[in-house]
């Protein structure tokens, strides 16, 4: 199928590469054109496990493309909206200009016949929107829902790969088969492989993805809740979770417990959809994510008190070594990370910080020029009063608490991510505490 993607970031990028790589013939359209022409390149602008590989390949393959030129696109059948919707500046709700733009960048070319998919996260009610908008520039182009859900470290497998499939698909009889037709072809392979397709309305659709996203950052803040009851019990957080998790009906994912969630996504989607229910007056249906938002943030200032007692009450003048600056691990995405809240935070409280993590040393230096920005763990943590792992990277989890006793003025770690071993740091000489673990 000949597809054009709107939106070159994380998604769009992502998505554009694994649909040629599965035979589709795609242009990637997006308005930066320094974006543009790193993709075509085959530069990728973000830190990606395997996109650099299958970027590579589907360009060679002739099948991928990037523009910034929407001219062809009248050559091109269907349509998909990879456009992110951020938070708004002033308010919880999401900023869809992205959306509106993206789709009114297409209607000029768009035959009656093409199909418009959009997998941007948007709150309930935007896709019917989208429709009056097509319809009120005399456009007949069907639009269908098609959320997307993958993670940031694993976005090419959830890509290619998906645990399910969900079709919103218009009201309309005809509507609905061109949609689901096309939708059809595009994962023709996916659904060879037997990935289930959920089908309902826009809404359903729409509600779809934020309801998953919901529902884990939940989980999250369910254990990092009982984490804070176990620190004033003397009580393992993590023996808990595995505990609990073993019962199929909970499940053990998305149970570990530490400085809690960030990124681009569940912060800010857990906002919109309250903000949302706000507008459709059902405020109190959603008042549970408040809470669930602001267990969320106190863990990191929780992660704060905790090195000030480490530091004896003051973090003026003290070196702190910070290990992680990414939301996640494997990713270099910095929004909305913990790691760099509390990094910032002990760093506008007199402490001299050194942050390293292993792919986003780059939008440290460029976002937080205050902190110092080391290469590694070892030099980061050169004379520090304090250590503190703050993203569970595996170059961390793999440090020699022997080797890094050797070069820190005091052995103290506090493990913000409940990712080393105690017994093995204990052993080696360290201060060791973690979150809701003795
Ligand atoms: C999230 C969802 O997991 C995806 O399914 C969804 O498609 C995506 O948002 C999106 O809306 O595009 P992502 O933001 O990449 O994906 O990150 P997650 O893997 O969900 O992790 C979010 C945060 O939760 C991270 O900061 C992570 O450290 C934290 N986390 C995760 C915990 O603190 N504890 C856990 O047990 C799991």
């Amino acid at each position: 199928m000949r597809i054009t993607t709107v939106g070159c970031g994380y998604l769009g990028a992502v998505y554009a590469a694994s649909m040629a790589s599965i035979g589709h013939e795609v242009l990637g359209l997006d308005i930066d054109q320094a974006k543009v022409e790193n993709l075509n390149a085959g530069i990728s602008t973000f830190h990606e496990p395997g996109f650099d590989k299958i970027l590579q390949e589907a360009l060679e393959s002739g099948r991928l493309r990037f523009s910034t030129d929407y001219l062809s696109v009248s050559e091109y059948e269907a349509h998909v909206i990879c456009v992110g919707t951020p938070q708004q500046i002033d308010s919880a709700g999401a900023d869809l200009s992205y959306v509106y733009a993206a789709l009114d960048s297409l209607i000029p070319y768009l035959d009656d016949s093409d199909v418009v998919v959009g997998r941007s996260t948007v709150p309930v009610g935007t896709a019917a929107s989208l429709v009056e908008r097509l319809r009120a520039a005399g456009s007949n182009a069907t639009l269908a829902w098609n959320p997307e859900f993958l993670r940031e470290g694993f976005a090419v497998k959830d890509t290619l790969h998906p645990d399910r499939i969900v079709y919103g698909l218009p009201e309309d009889p005809g509507g609905a088969a061109r949609a689901r037709a096309v939708l059809d072809t595009l994962y023709a392979s996916m659904l060879e492989a037997e990935t289930p397709v959920v089908t309902g309305n826009f809404a359903t659709a729409e509600l779809v993805k934020v309801s998953a996203n919901s529902f884990l950052a939940t989980k999250i803040s369910f254990i990092n809740a009982v984490a804070d009851v176990c620190e004033a019990t003397g009580a393992d957080v993590s023996v808990i979770a595995e505990a609990i998790g073993l019962d199929d009906r909970i499940g053990p994912k998305f149970l570990r417990a530490g400085i809690g969630f960030g990124g681009g996504c569940l912060p800010k989607d857990i906002r919109a959809f309250m903000a949302r229910a706000g507008e459709l007056g059902v405020t109190e249906a959603l008042g549970f994510l408040r809470e669930v938002d602001n267990v969320n943030n106190r863990r990191r200032d929780h992660l704060v008190n905790m090195t000030r007692h480490a530091l004896g009450g003051s973090f003026t003048s003290k070196r702190v070594a910070v290990l992680g600056a990414a939301f996640k691990p494997d990713s270099d995405d910095t929004r909305q990370s913990p790691a760099l809240y509390i990094a910032s935070k002990i760093s506008g409280r007199g402490a001299n910080v050194v942050v390293t993590d292993p792919a986003a040393n780059h939008r440290v230096q460029a976002e937080r020029p205050n902190l110092a920005v080391a290469d590694d763990a070892y030099e980061a943590a050169e004379s520090a009063d304090v250590v503190l792992l703050l993203t569970e990277w595996q170059e961390f989890k793999d440090l020699d608490p022997v080797r890094l006793r050797g070069v820190v003025g005091t052995p103290h770690m506090i493990d913000g991510r409940n990712a080393l071993d105690p017994a093995r740091w204990r052993a080696a000489g360290w201060t060791y505490q973690s979150m809701g673990r003795p």
